[in-house]
């Protein structure tokens, strides 16, 4: 993708703009980002995801049984009819991975590295219906879908900003609006992370929140360590060989100290486990109980089923990504990595990239042996898998 061309989903400006002036910094409203937008899915059909045992979803009522009151998913069918006229929104995560459509949304936000997208979370909202002020710890794309919503921004906030005692929402106590617009289907507000907003539908209202991935610095760092420990022996130890006769043998001294940076400076400096790790924490799918493959393929069944037509897609939950190291390639794919030979670069961007793996574009890859072992494994583990026509 050109970085240098205006996008219509950017309100005109280009991807490095974007990137430059908005991205992780303040907020831009984008009239008609994708103009004519009719959303995919309808609200019934909404509804009906929610029903679902793997599908995340809840329920925010506003004059509920307390206020502001949550329900988490799976609902029964007829808890729908029993709601009132006003003043609830249903909110489902992840609809990305299960409805087509909506993940060809993402596509529209390929100027952004695919792993840092979360999920595509879809609301829908009776008149009157919000979630309260709040702010979330994201980037977020809020695209609106159906119907019309009212938005206002406020303040930007942080951990210390008072929010209403409730044990699962985060509500602002104090929202101090700065601007405020209604969006209709196709328009759409980006808002950096912290920002406060809220949004208060003005009819039946769908909205489609494109969410990222940012690991918190505490999750960066125990998750890393706990990676890094795995691949240490119960040698390896603070040493301190040529250490001068302690002075006052109570004082820890500042030279253990720049012993222990040392070590912590010589094992985070590994440049190859801190790709490995971090490739495999940003494509952790969300749902890793929905990517599963069989336990076996042959590669001479991968290869007849392909010659017979047979389409390869990738699994809508996992996630993939690819990065280089020296001359070798790592793949991670749904938070497990493989080195692999230099030769397999051009297939291994088409295995992230292609909608689907078909005999035409995989053409000569079939005939490389250790081609045809990663399809294998990838099948094996879950993240491709035969289309089902
Ligand atoms: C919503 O769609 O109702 C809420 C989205 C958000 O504010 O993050
Ligand atoms: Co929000």
């Amino acid at each position: 993708m050109n970085p240098d061309i205006p996008l219509q989903l950017l309100g005109g400006i280009t991807a490095r703009e974007f990137l430059r002036d908005y991205w992780q910094k303040k907020p831009l409203l984008i009239r008609q980002a994708i103009p004519d937008f009719e959303s995919p899915i309808d609200a019934d059909e909404l509804a009906g995801l929610a029903l679902e045992e793997e599908v995340e979803s809840r329920l925010v009522i506003e004059h509920g049984e307390r206020p502001w009151e949550l329900r988490r998913g799976p609902f029964a069918e007829d808890e729908f009819s029993k709601l009132p006229e006003r003043e609830w929104t249903l909110l489902v995560q992840a609809v990305d991975q299960f409805v087509p459509e909506v993940s060809e949304l993402l596509e529209h936000f390929r100027f952004l590295p695919s792993w840092r997208v979360d999920d595509v979370m879809i609301s829908f909202a009776a008149p009157g219906g919000s979630v309260g002020p709040h702010f979330d710890n994201y980037d977020v794309f809020l695209l609106q879908g159906h119907g019309k919503r009212n938005w206002k921004i406020g303040q930007m906030c942080n951990s210390e900003s008072p929010l209403l005692p409730h044990a699962d929402l985060r509500i602002l106590t104090d929202f101090d609006a700065t601007d405020e617009w209604v969006l209709e289907p196709g328009d759409m507000l980006y808002l950096p992370p912290r920002l406060a907003h809220c949004g208060v539908a003005v009819d039946d209202c769908m909205t489609y929140s494109v969410g990222f991935r940012a690991p918190s610095a505490a999750e960066v760092l125990t998750h890393f360590t706990d990676f890094l420990a795995q691949f240490l022996t119960d040698e390896e130890r603070y040493t301190d060989a040529d250490a001068l006769p302690a002075v006052d043998p109570h004082q820890i001294q500042h030279d253990a100290l720049d012993r222990l940076k040392g070590l912590l400076a010589e094992h985070m400096s590994d440049e190859r486990l801190l790709l490995t790790w971090f490739g495999q924490f940003m494509t952790e799918p969300r749902y890793p109980e929905l990517v599963v493959g069989p336990e076996e393929i042959e590669e001479d069944d991968l290869l007849a089923s392909l010659e017979e037509g047979a389409v390869l897609i990738r699994n809508p939950s996992a996630r993939l990504a690819w990065s280089e190291v020296d001359d070798d390639l790592l793949l991670f794919a749904s938070g497990q990595s493989r080195y692999l030979p230099g030769k397999l670069r051009e297939l291994l961007k088409m295995i992230c990239a292609a909608d689907a793996l078909h005999v035409d574009n995989l053409g000569e890859w079939l005939s490389d042996e250790d081609g045809r072992g990663l399809l294998c494994e990838l099948i094996k583990q879950g993240s491709l898998g035969f289309a089902d026509e």
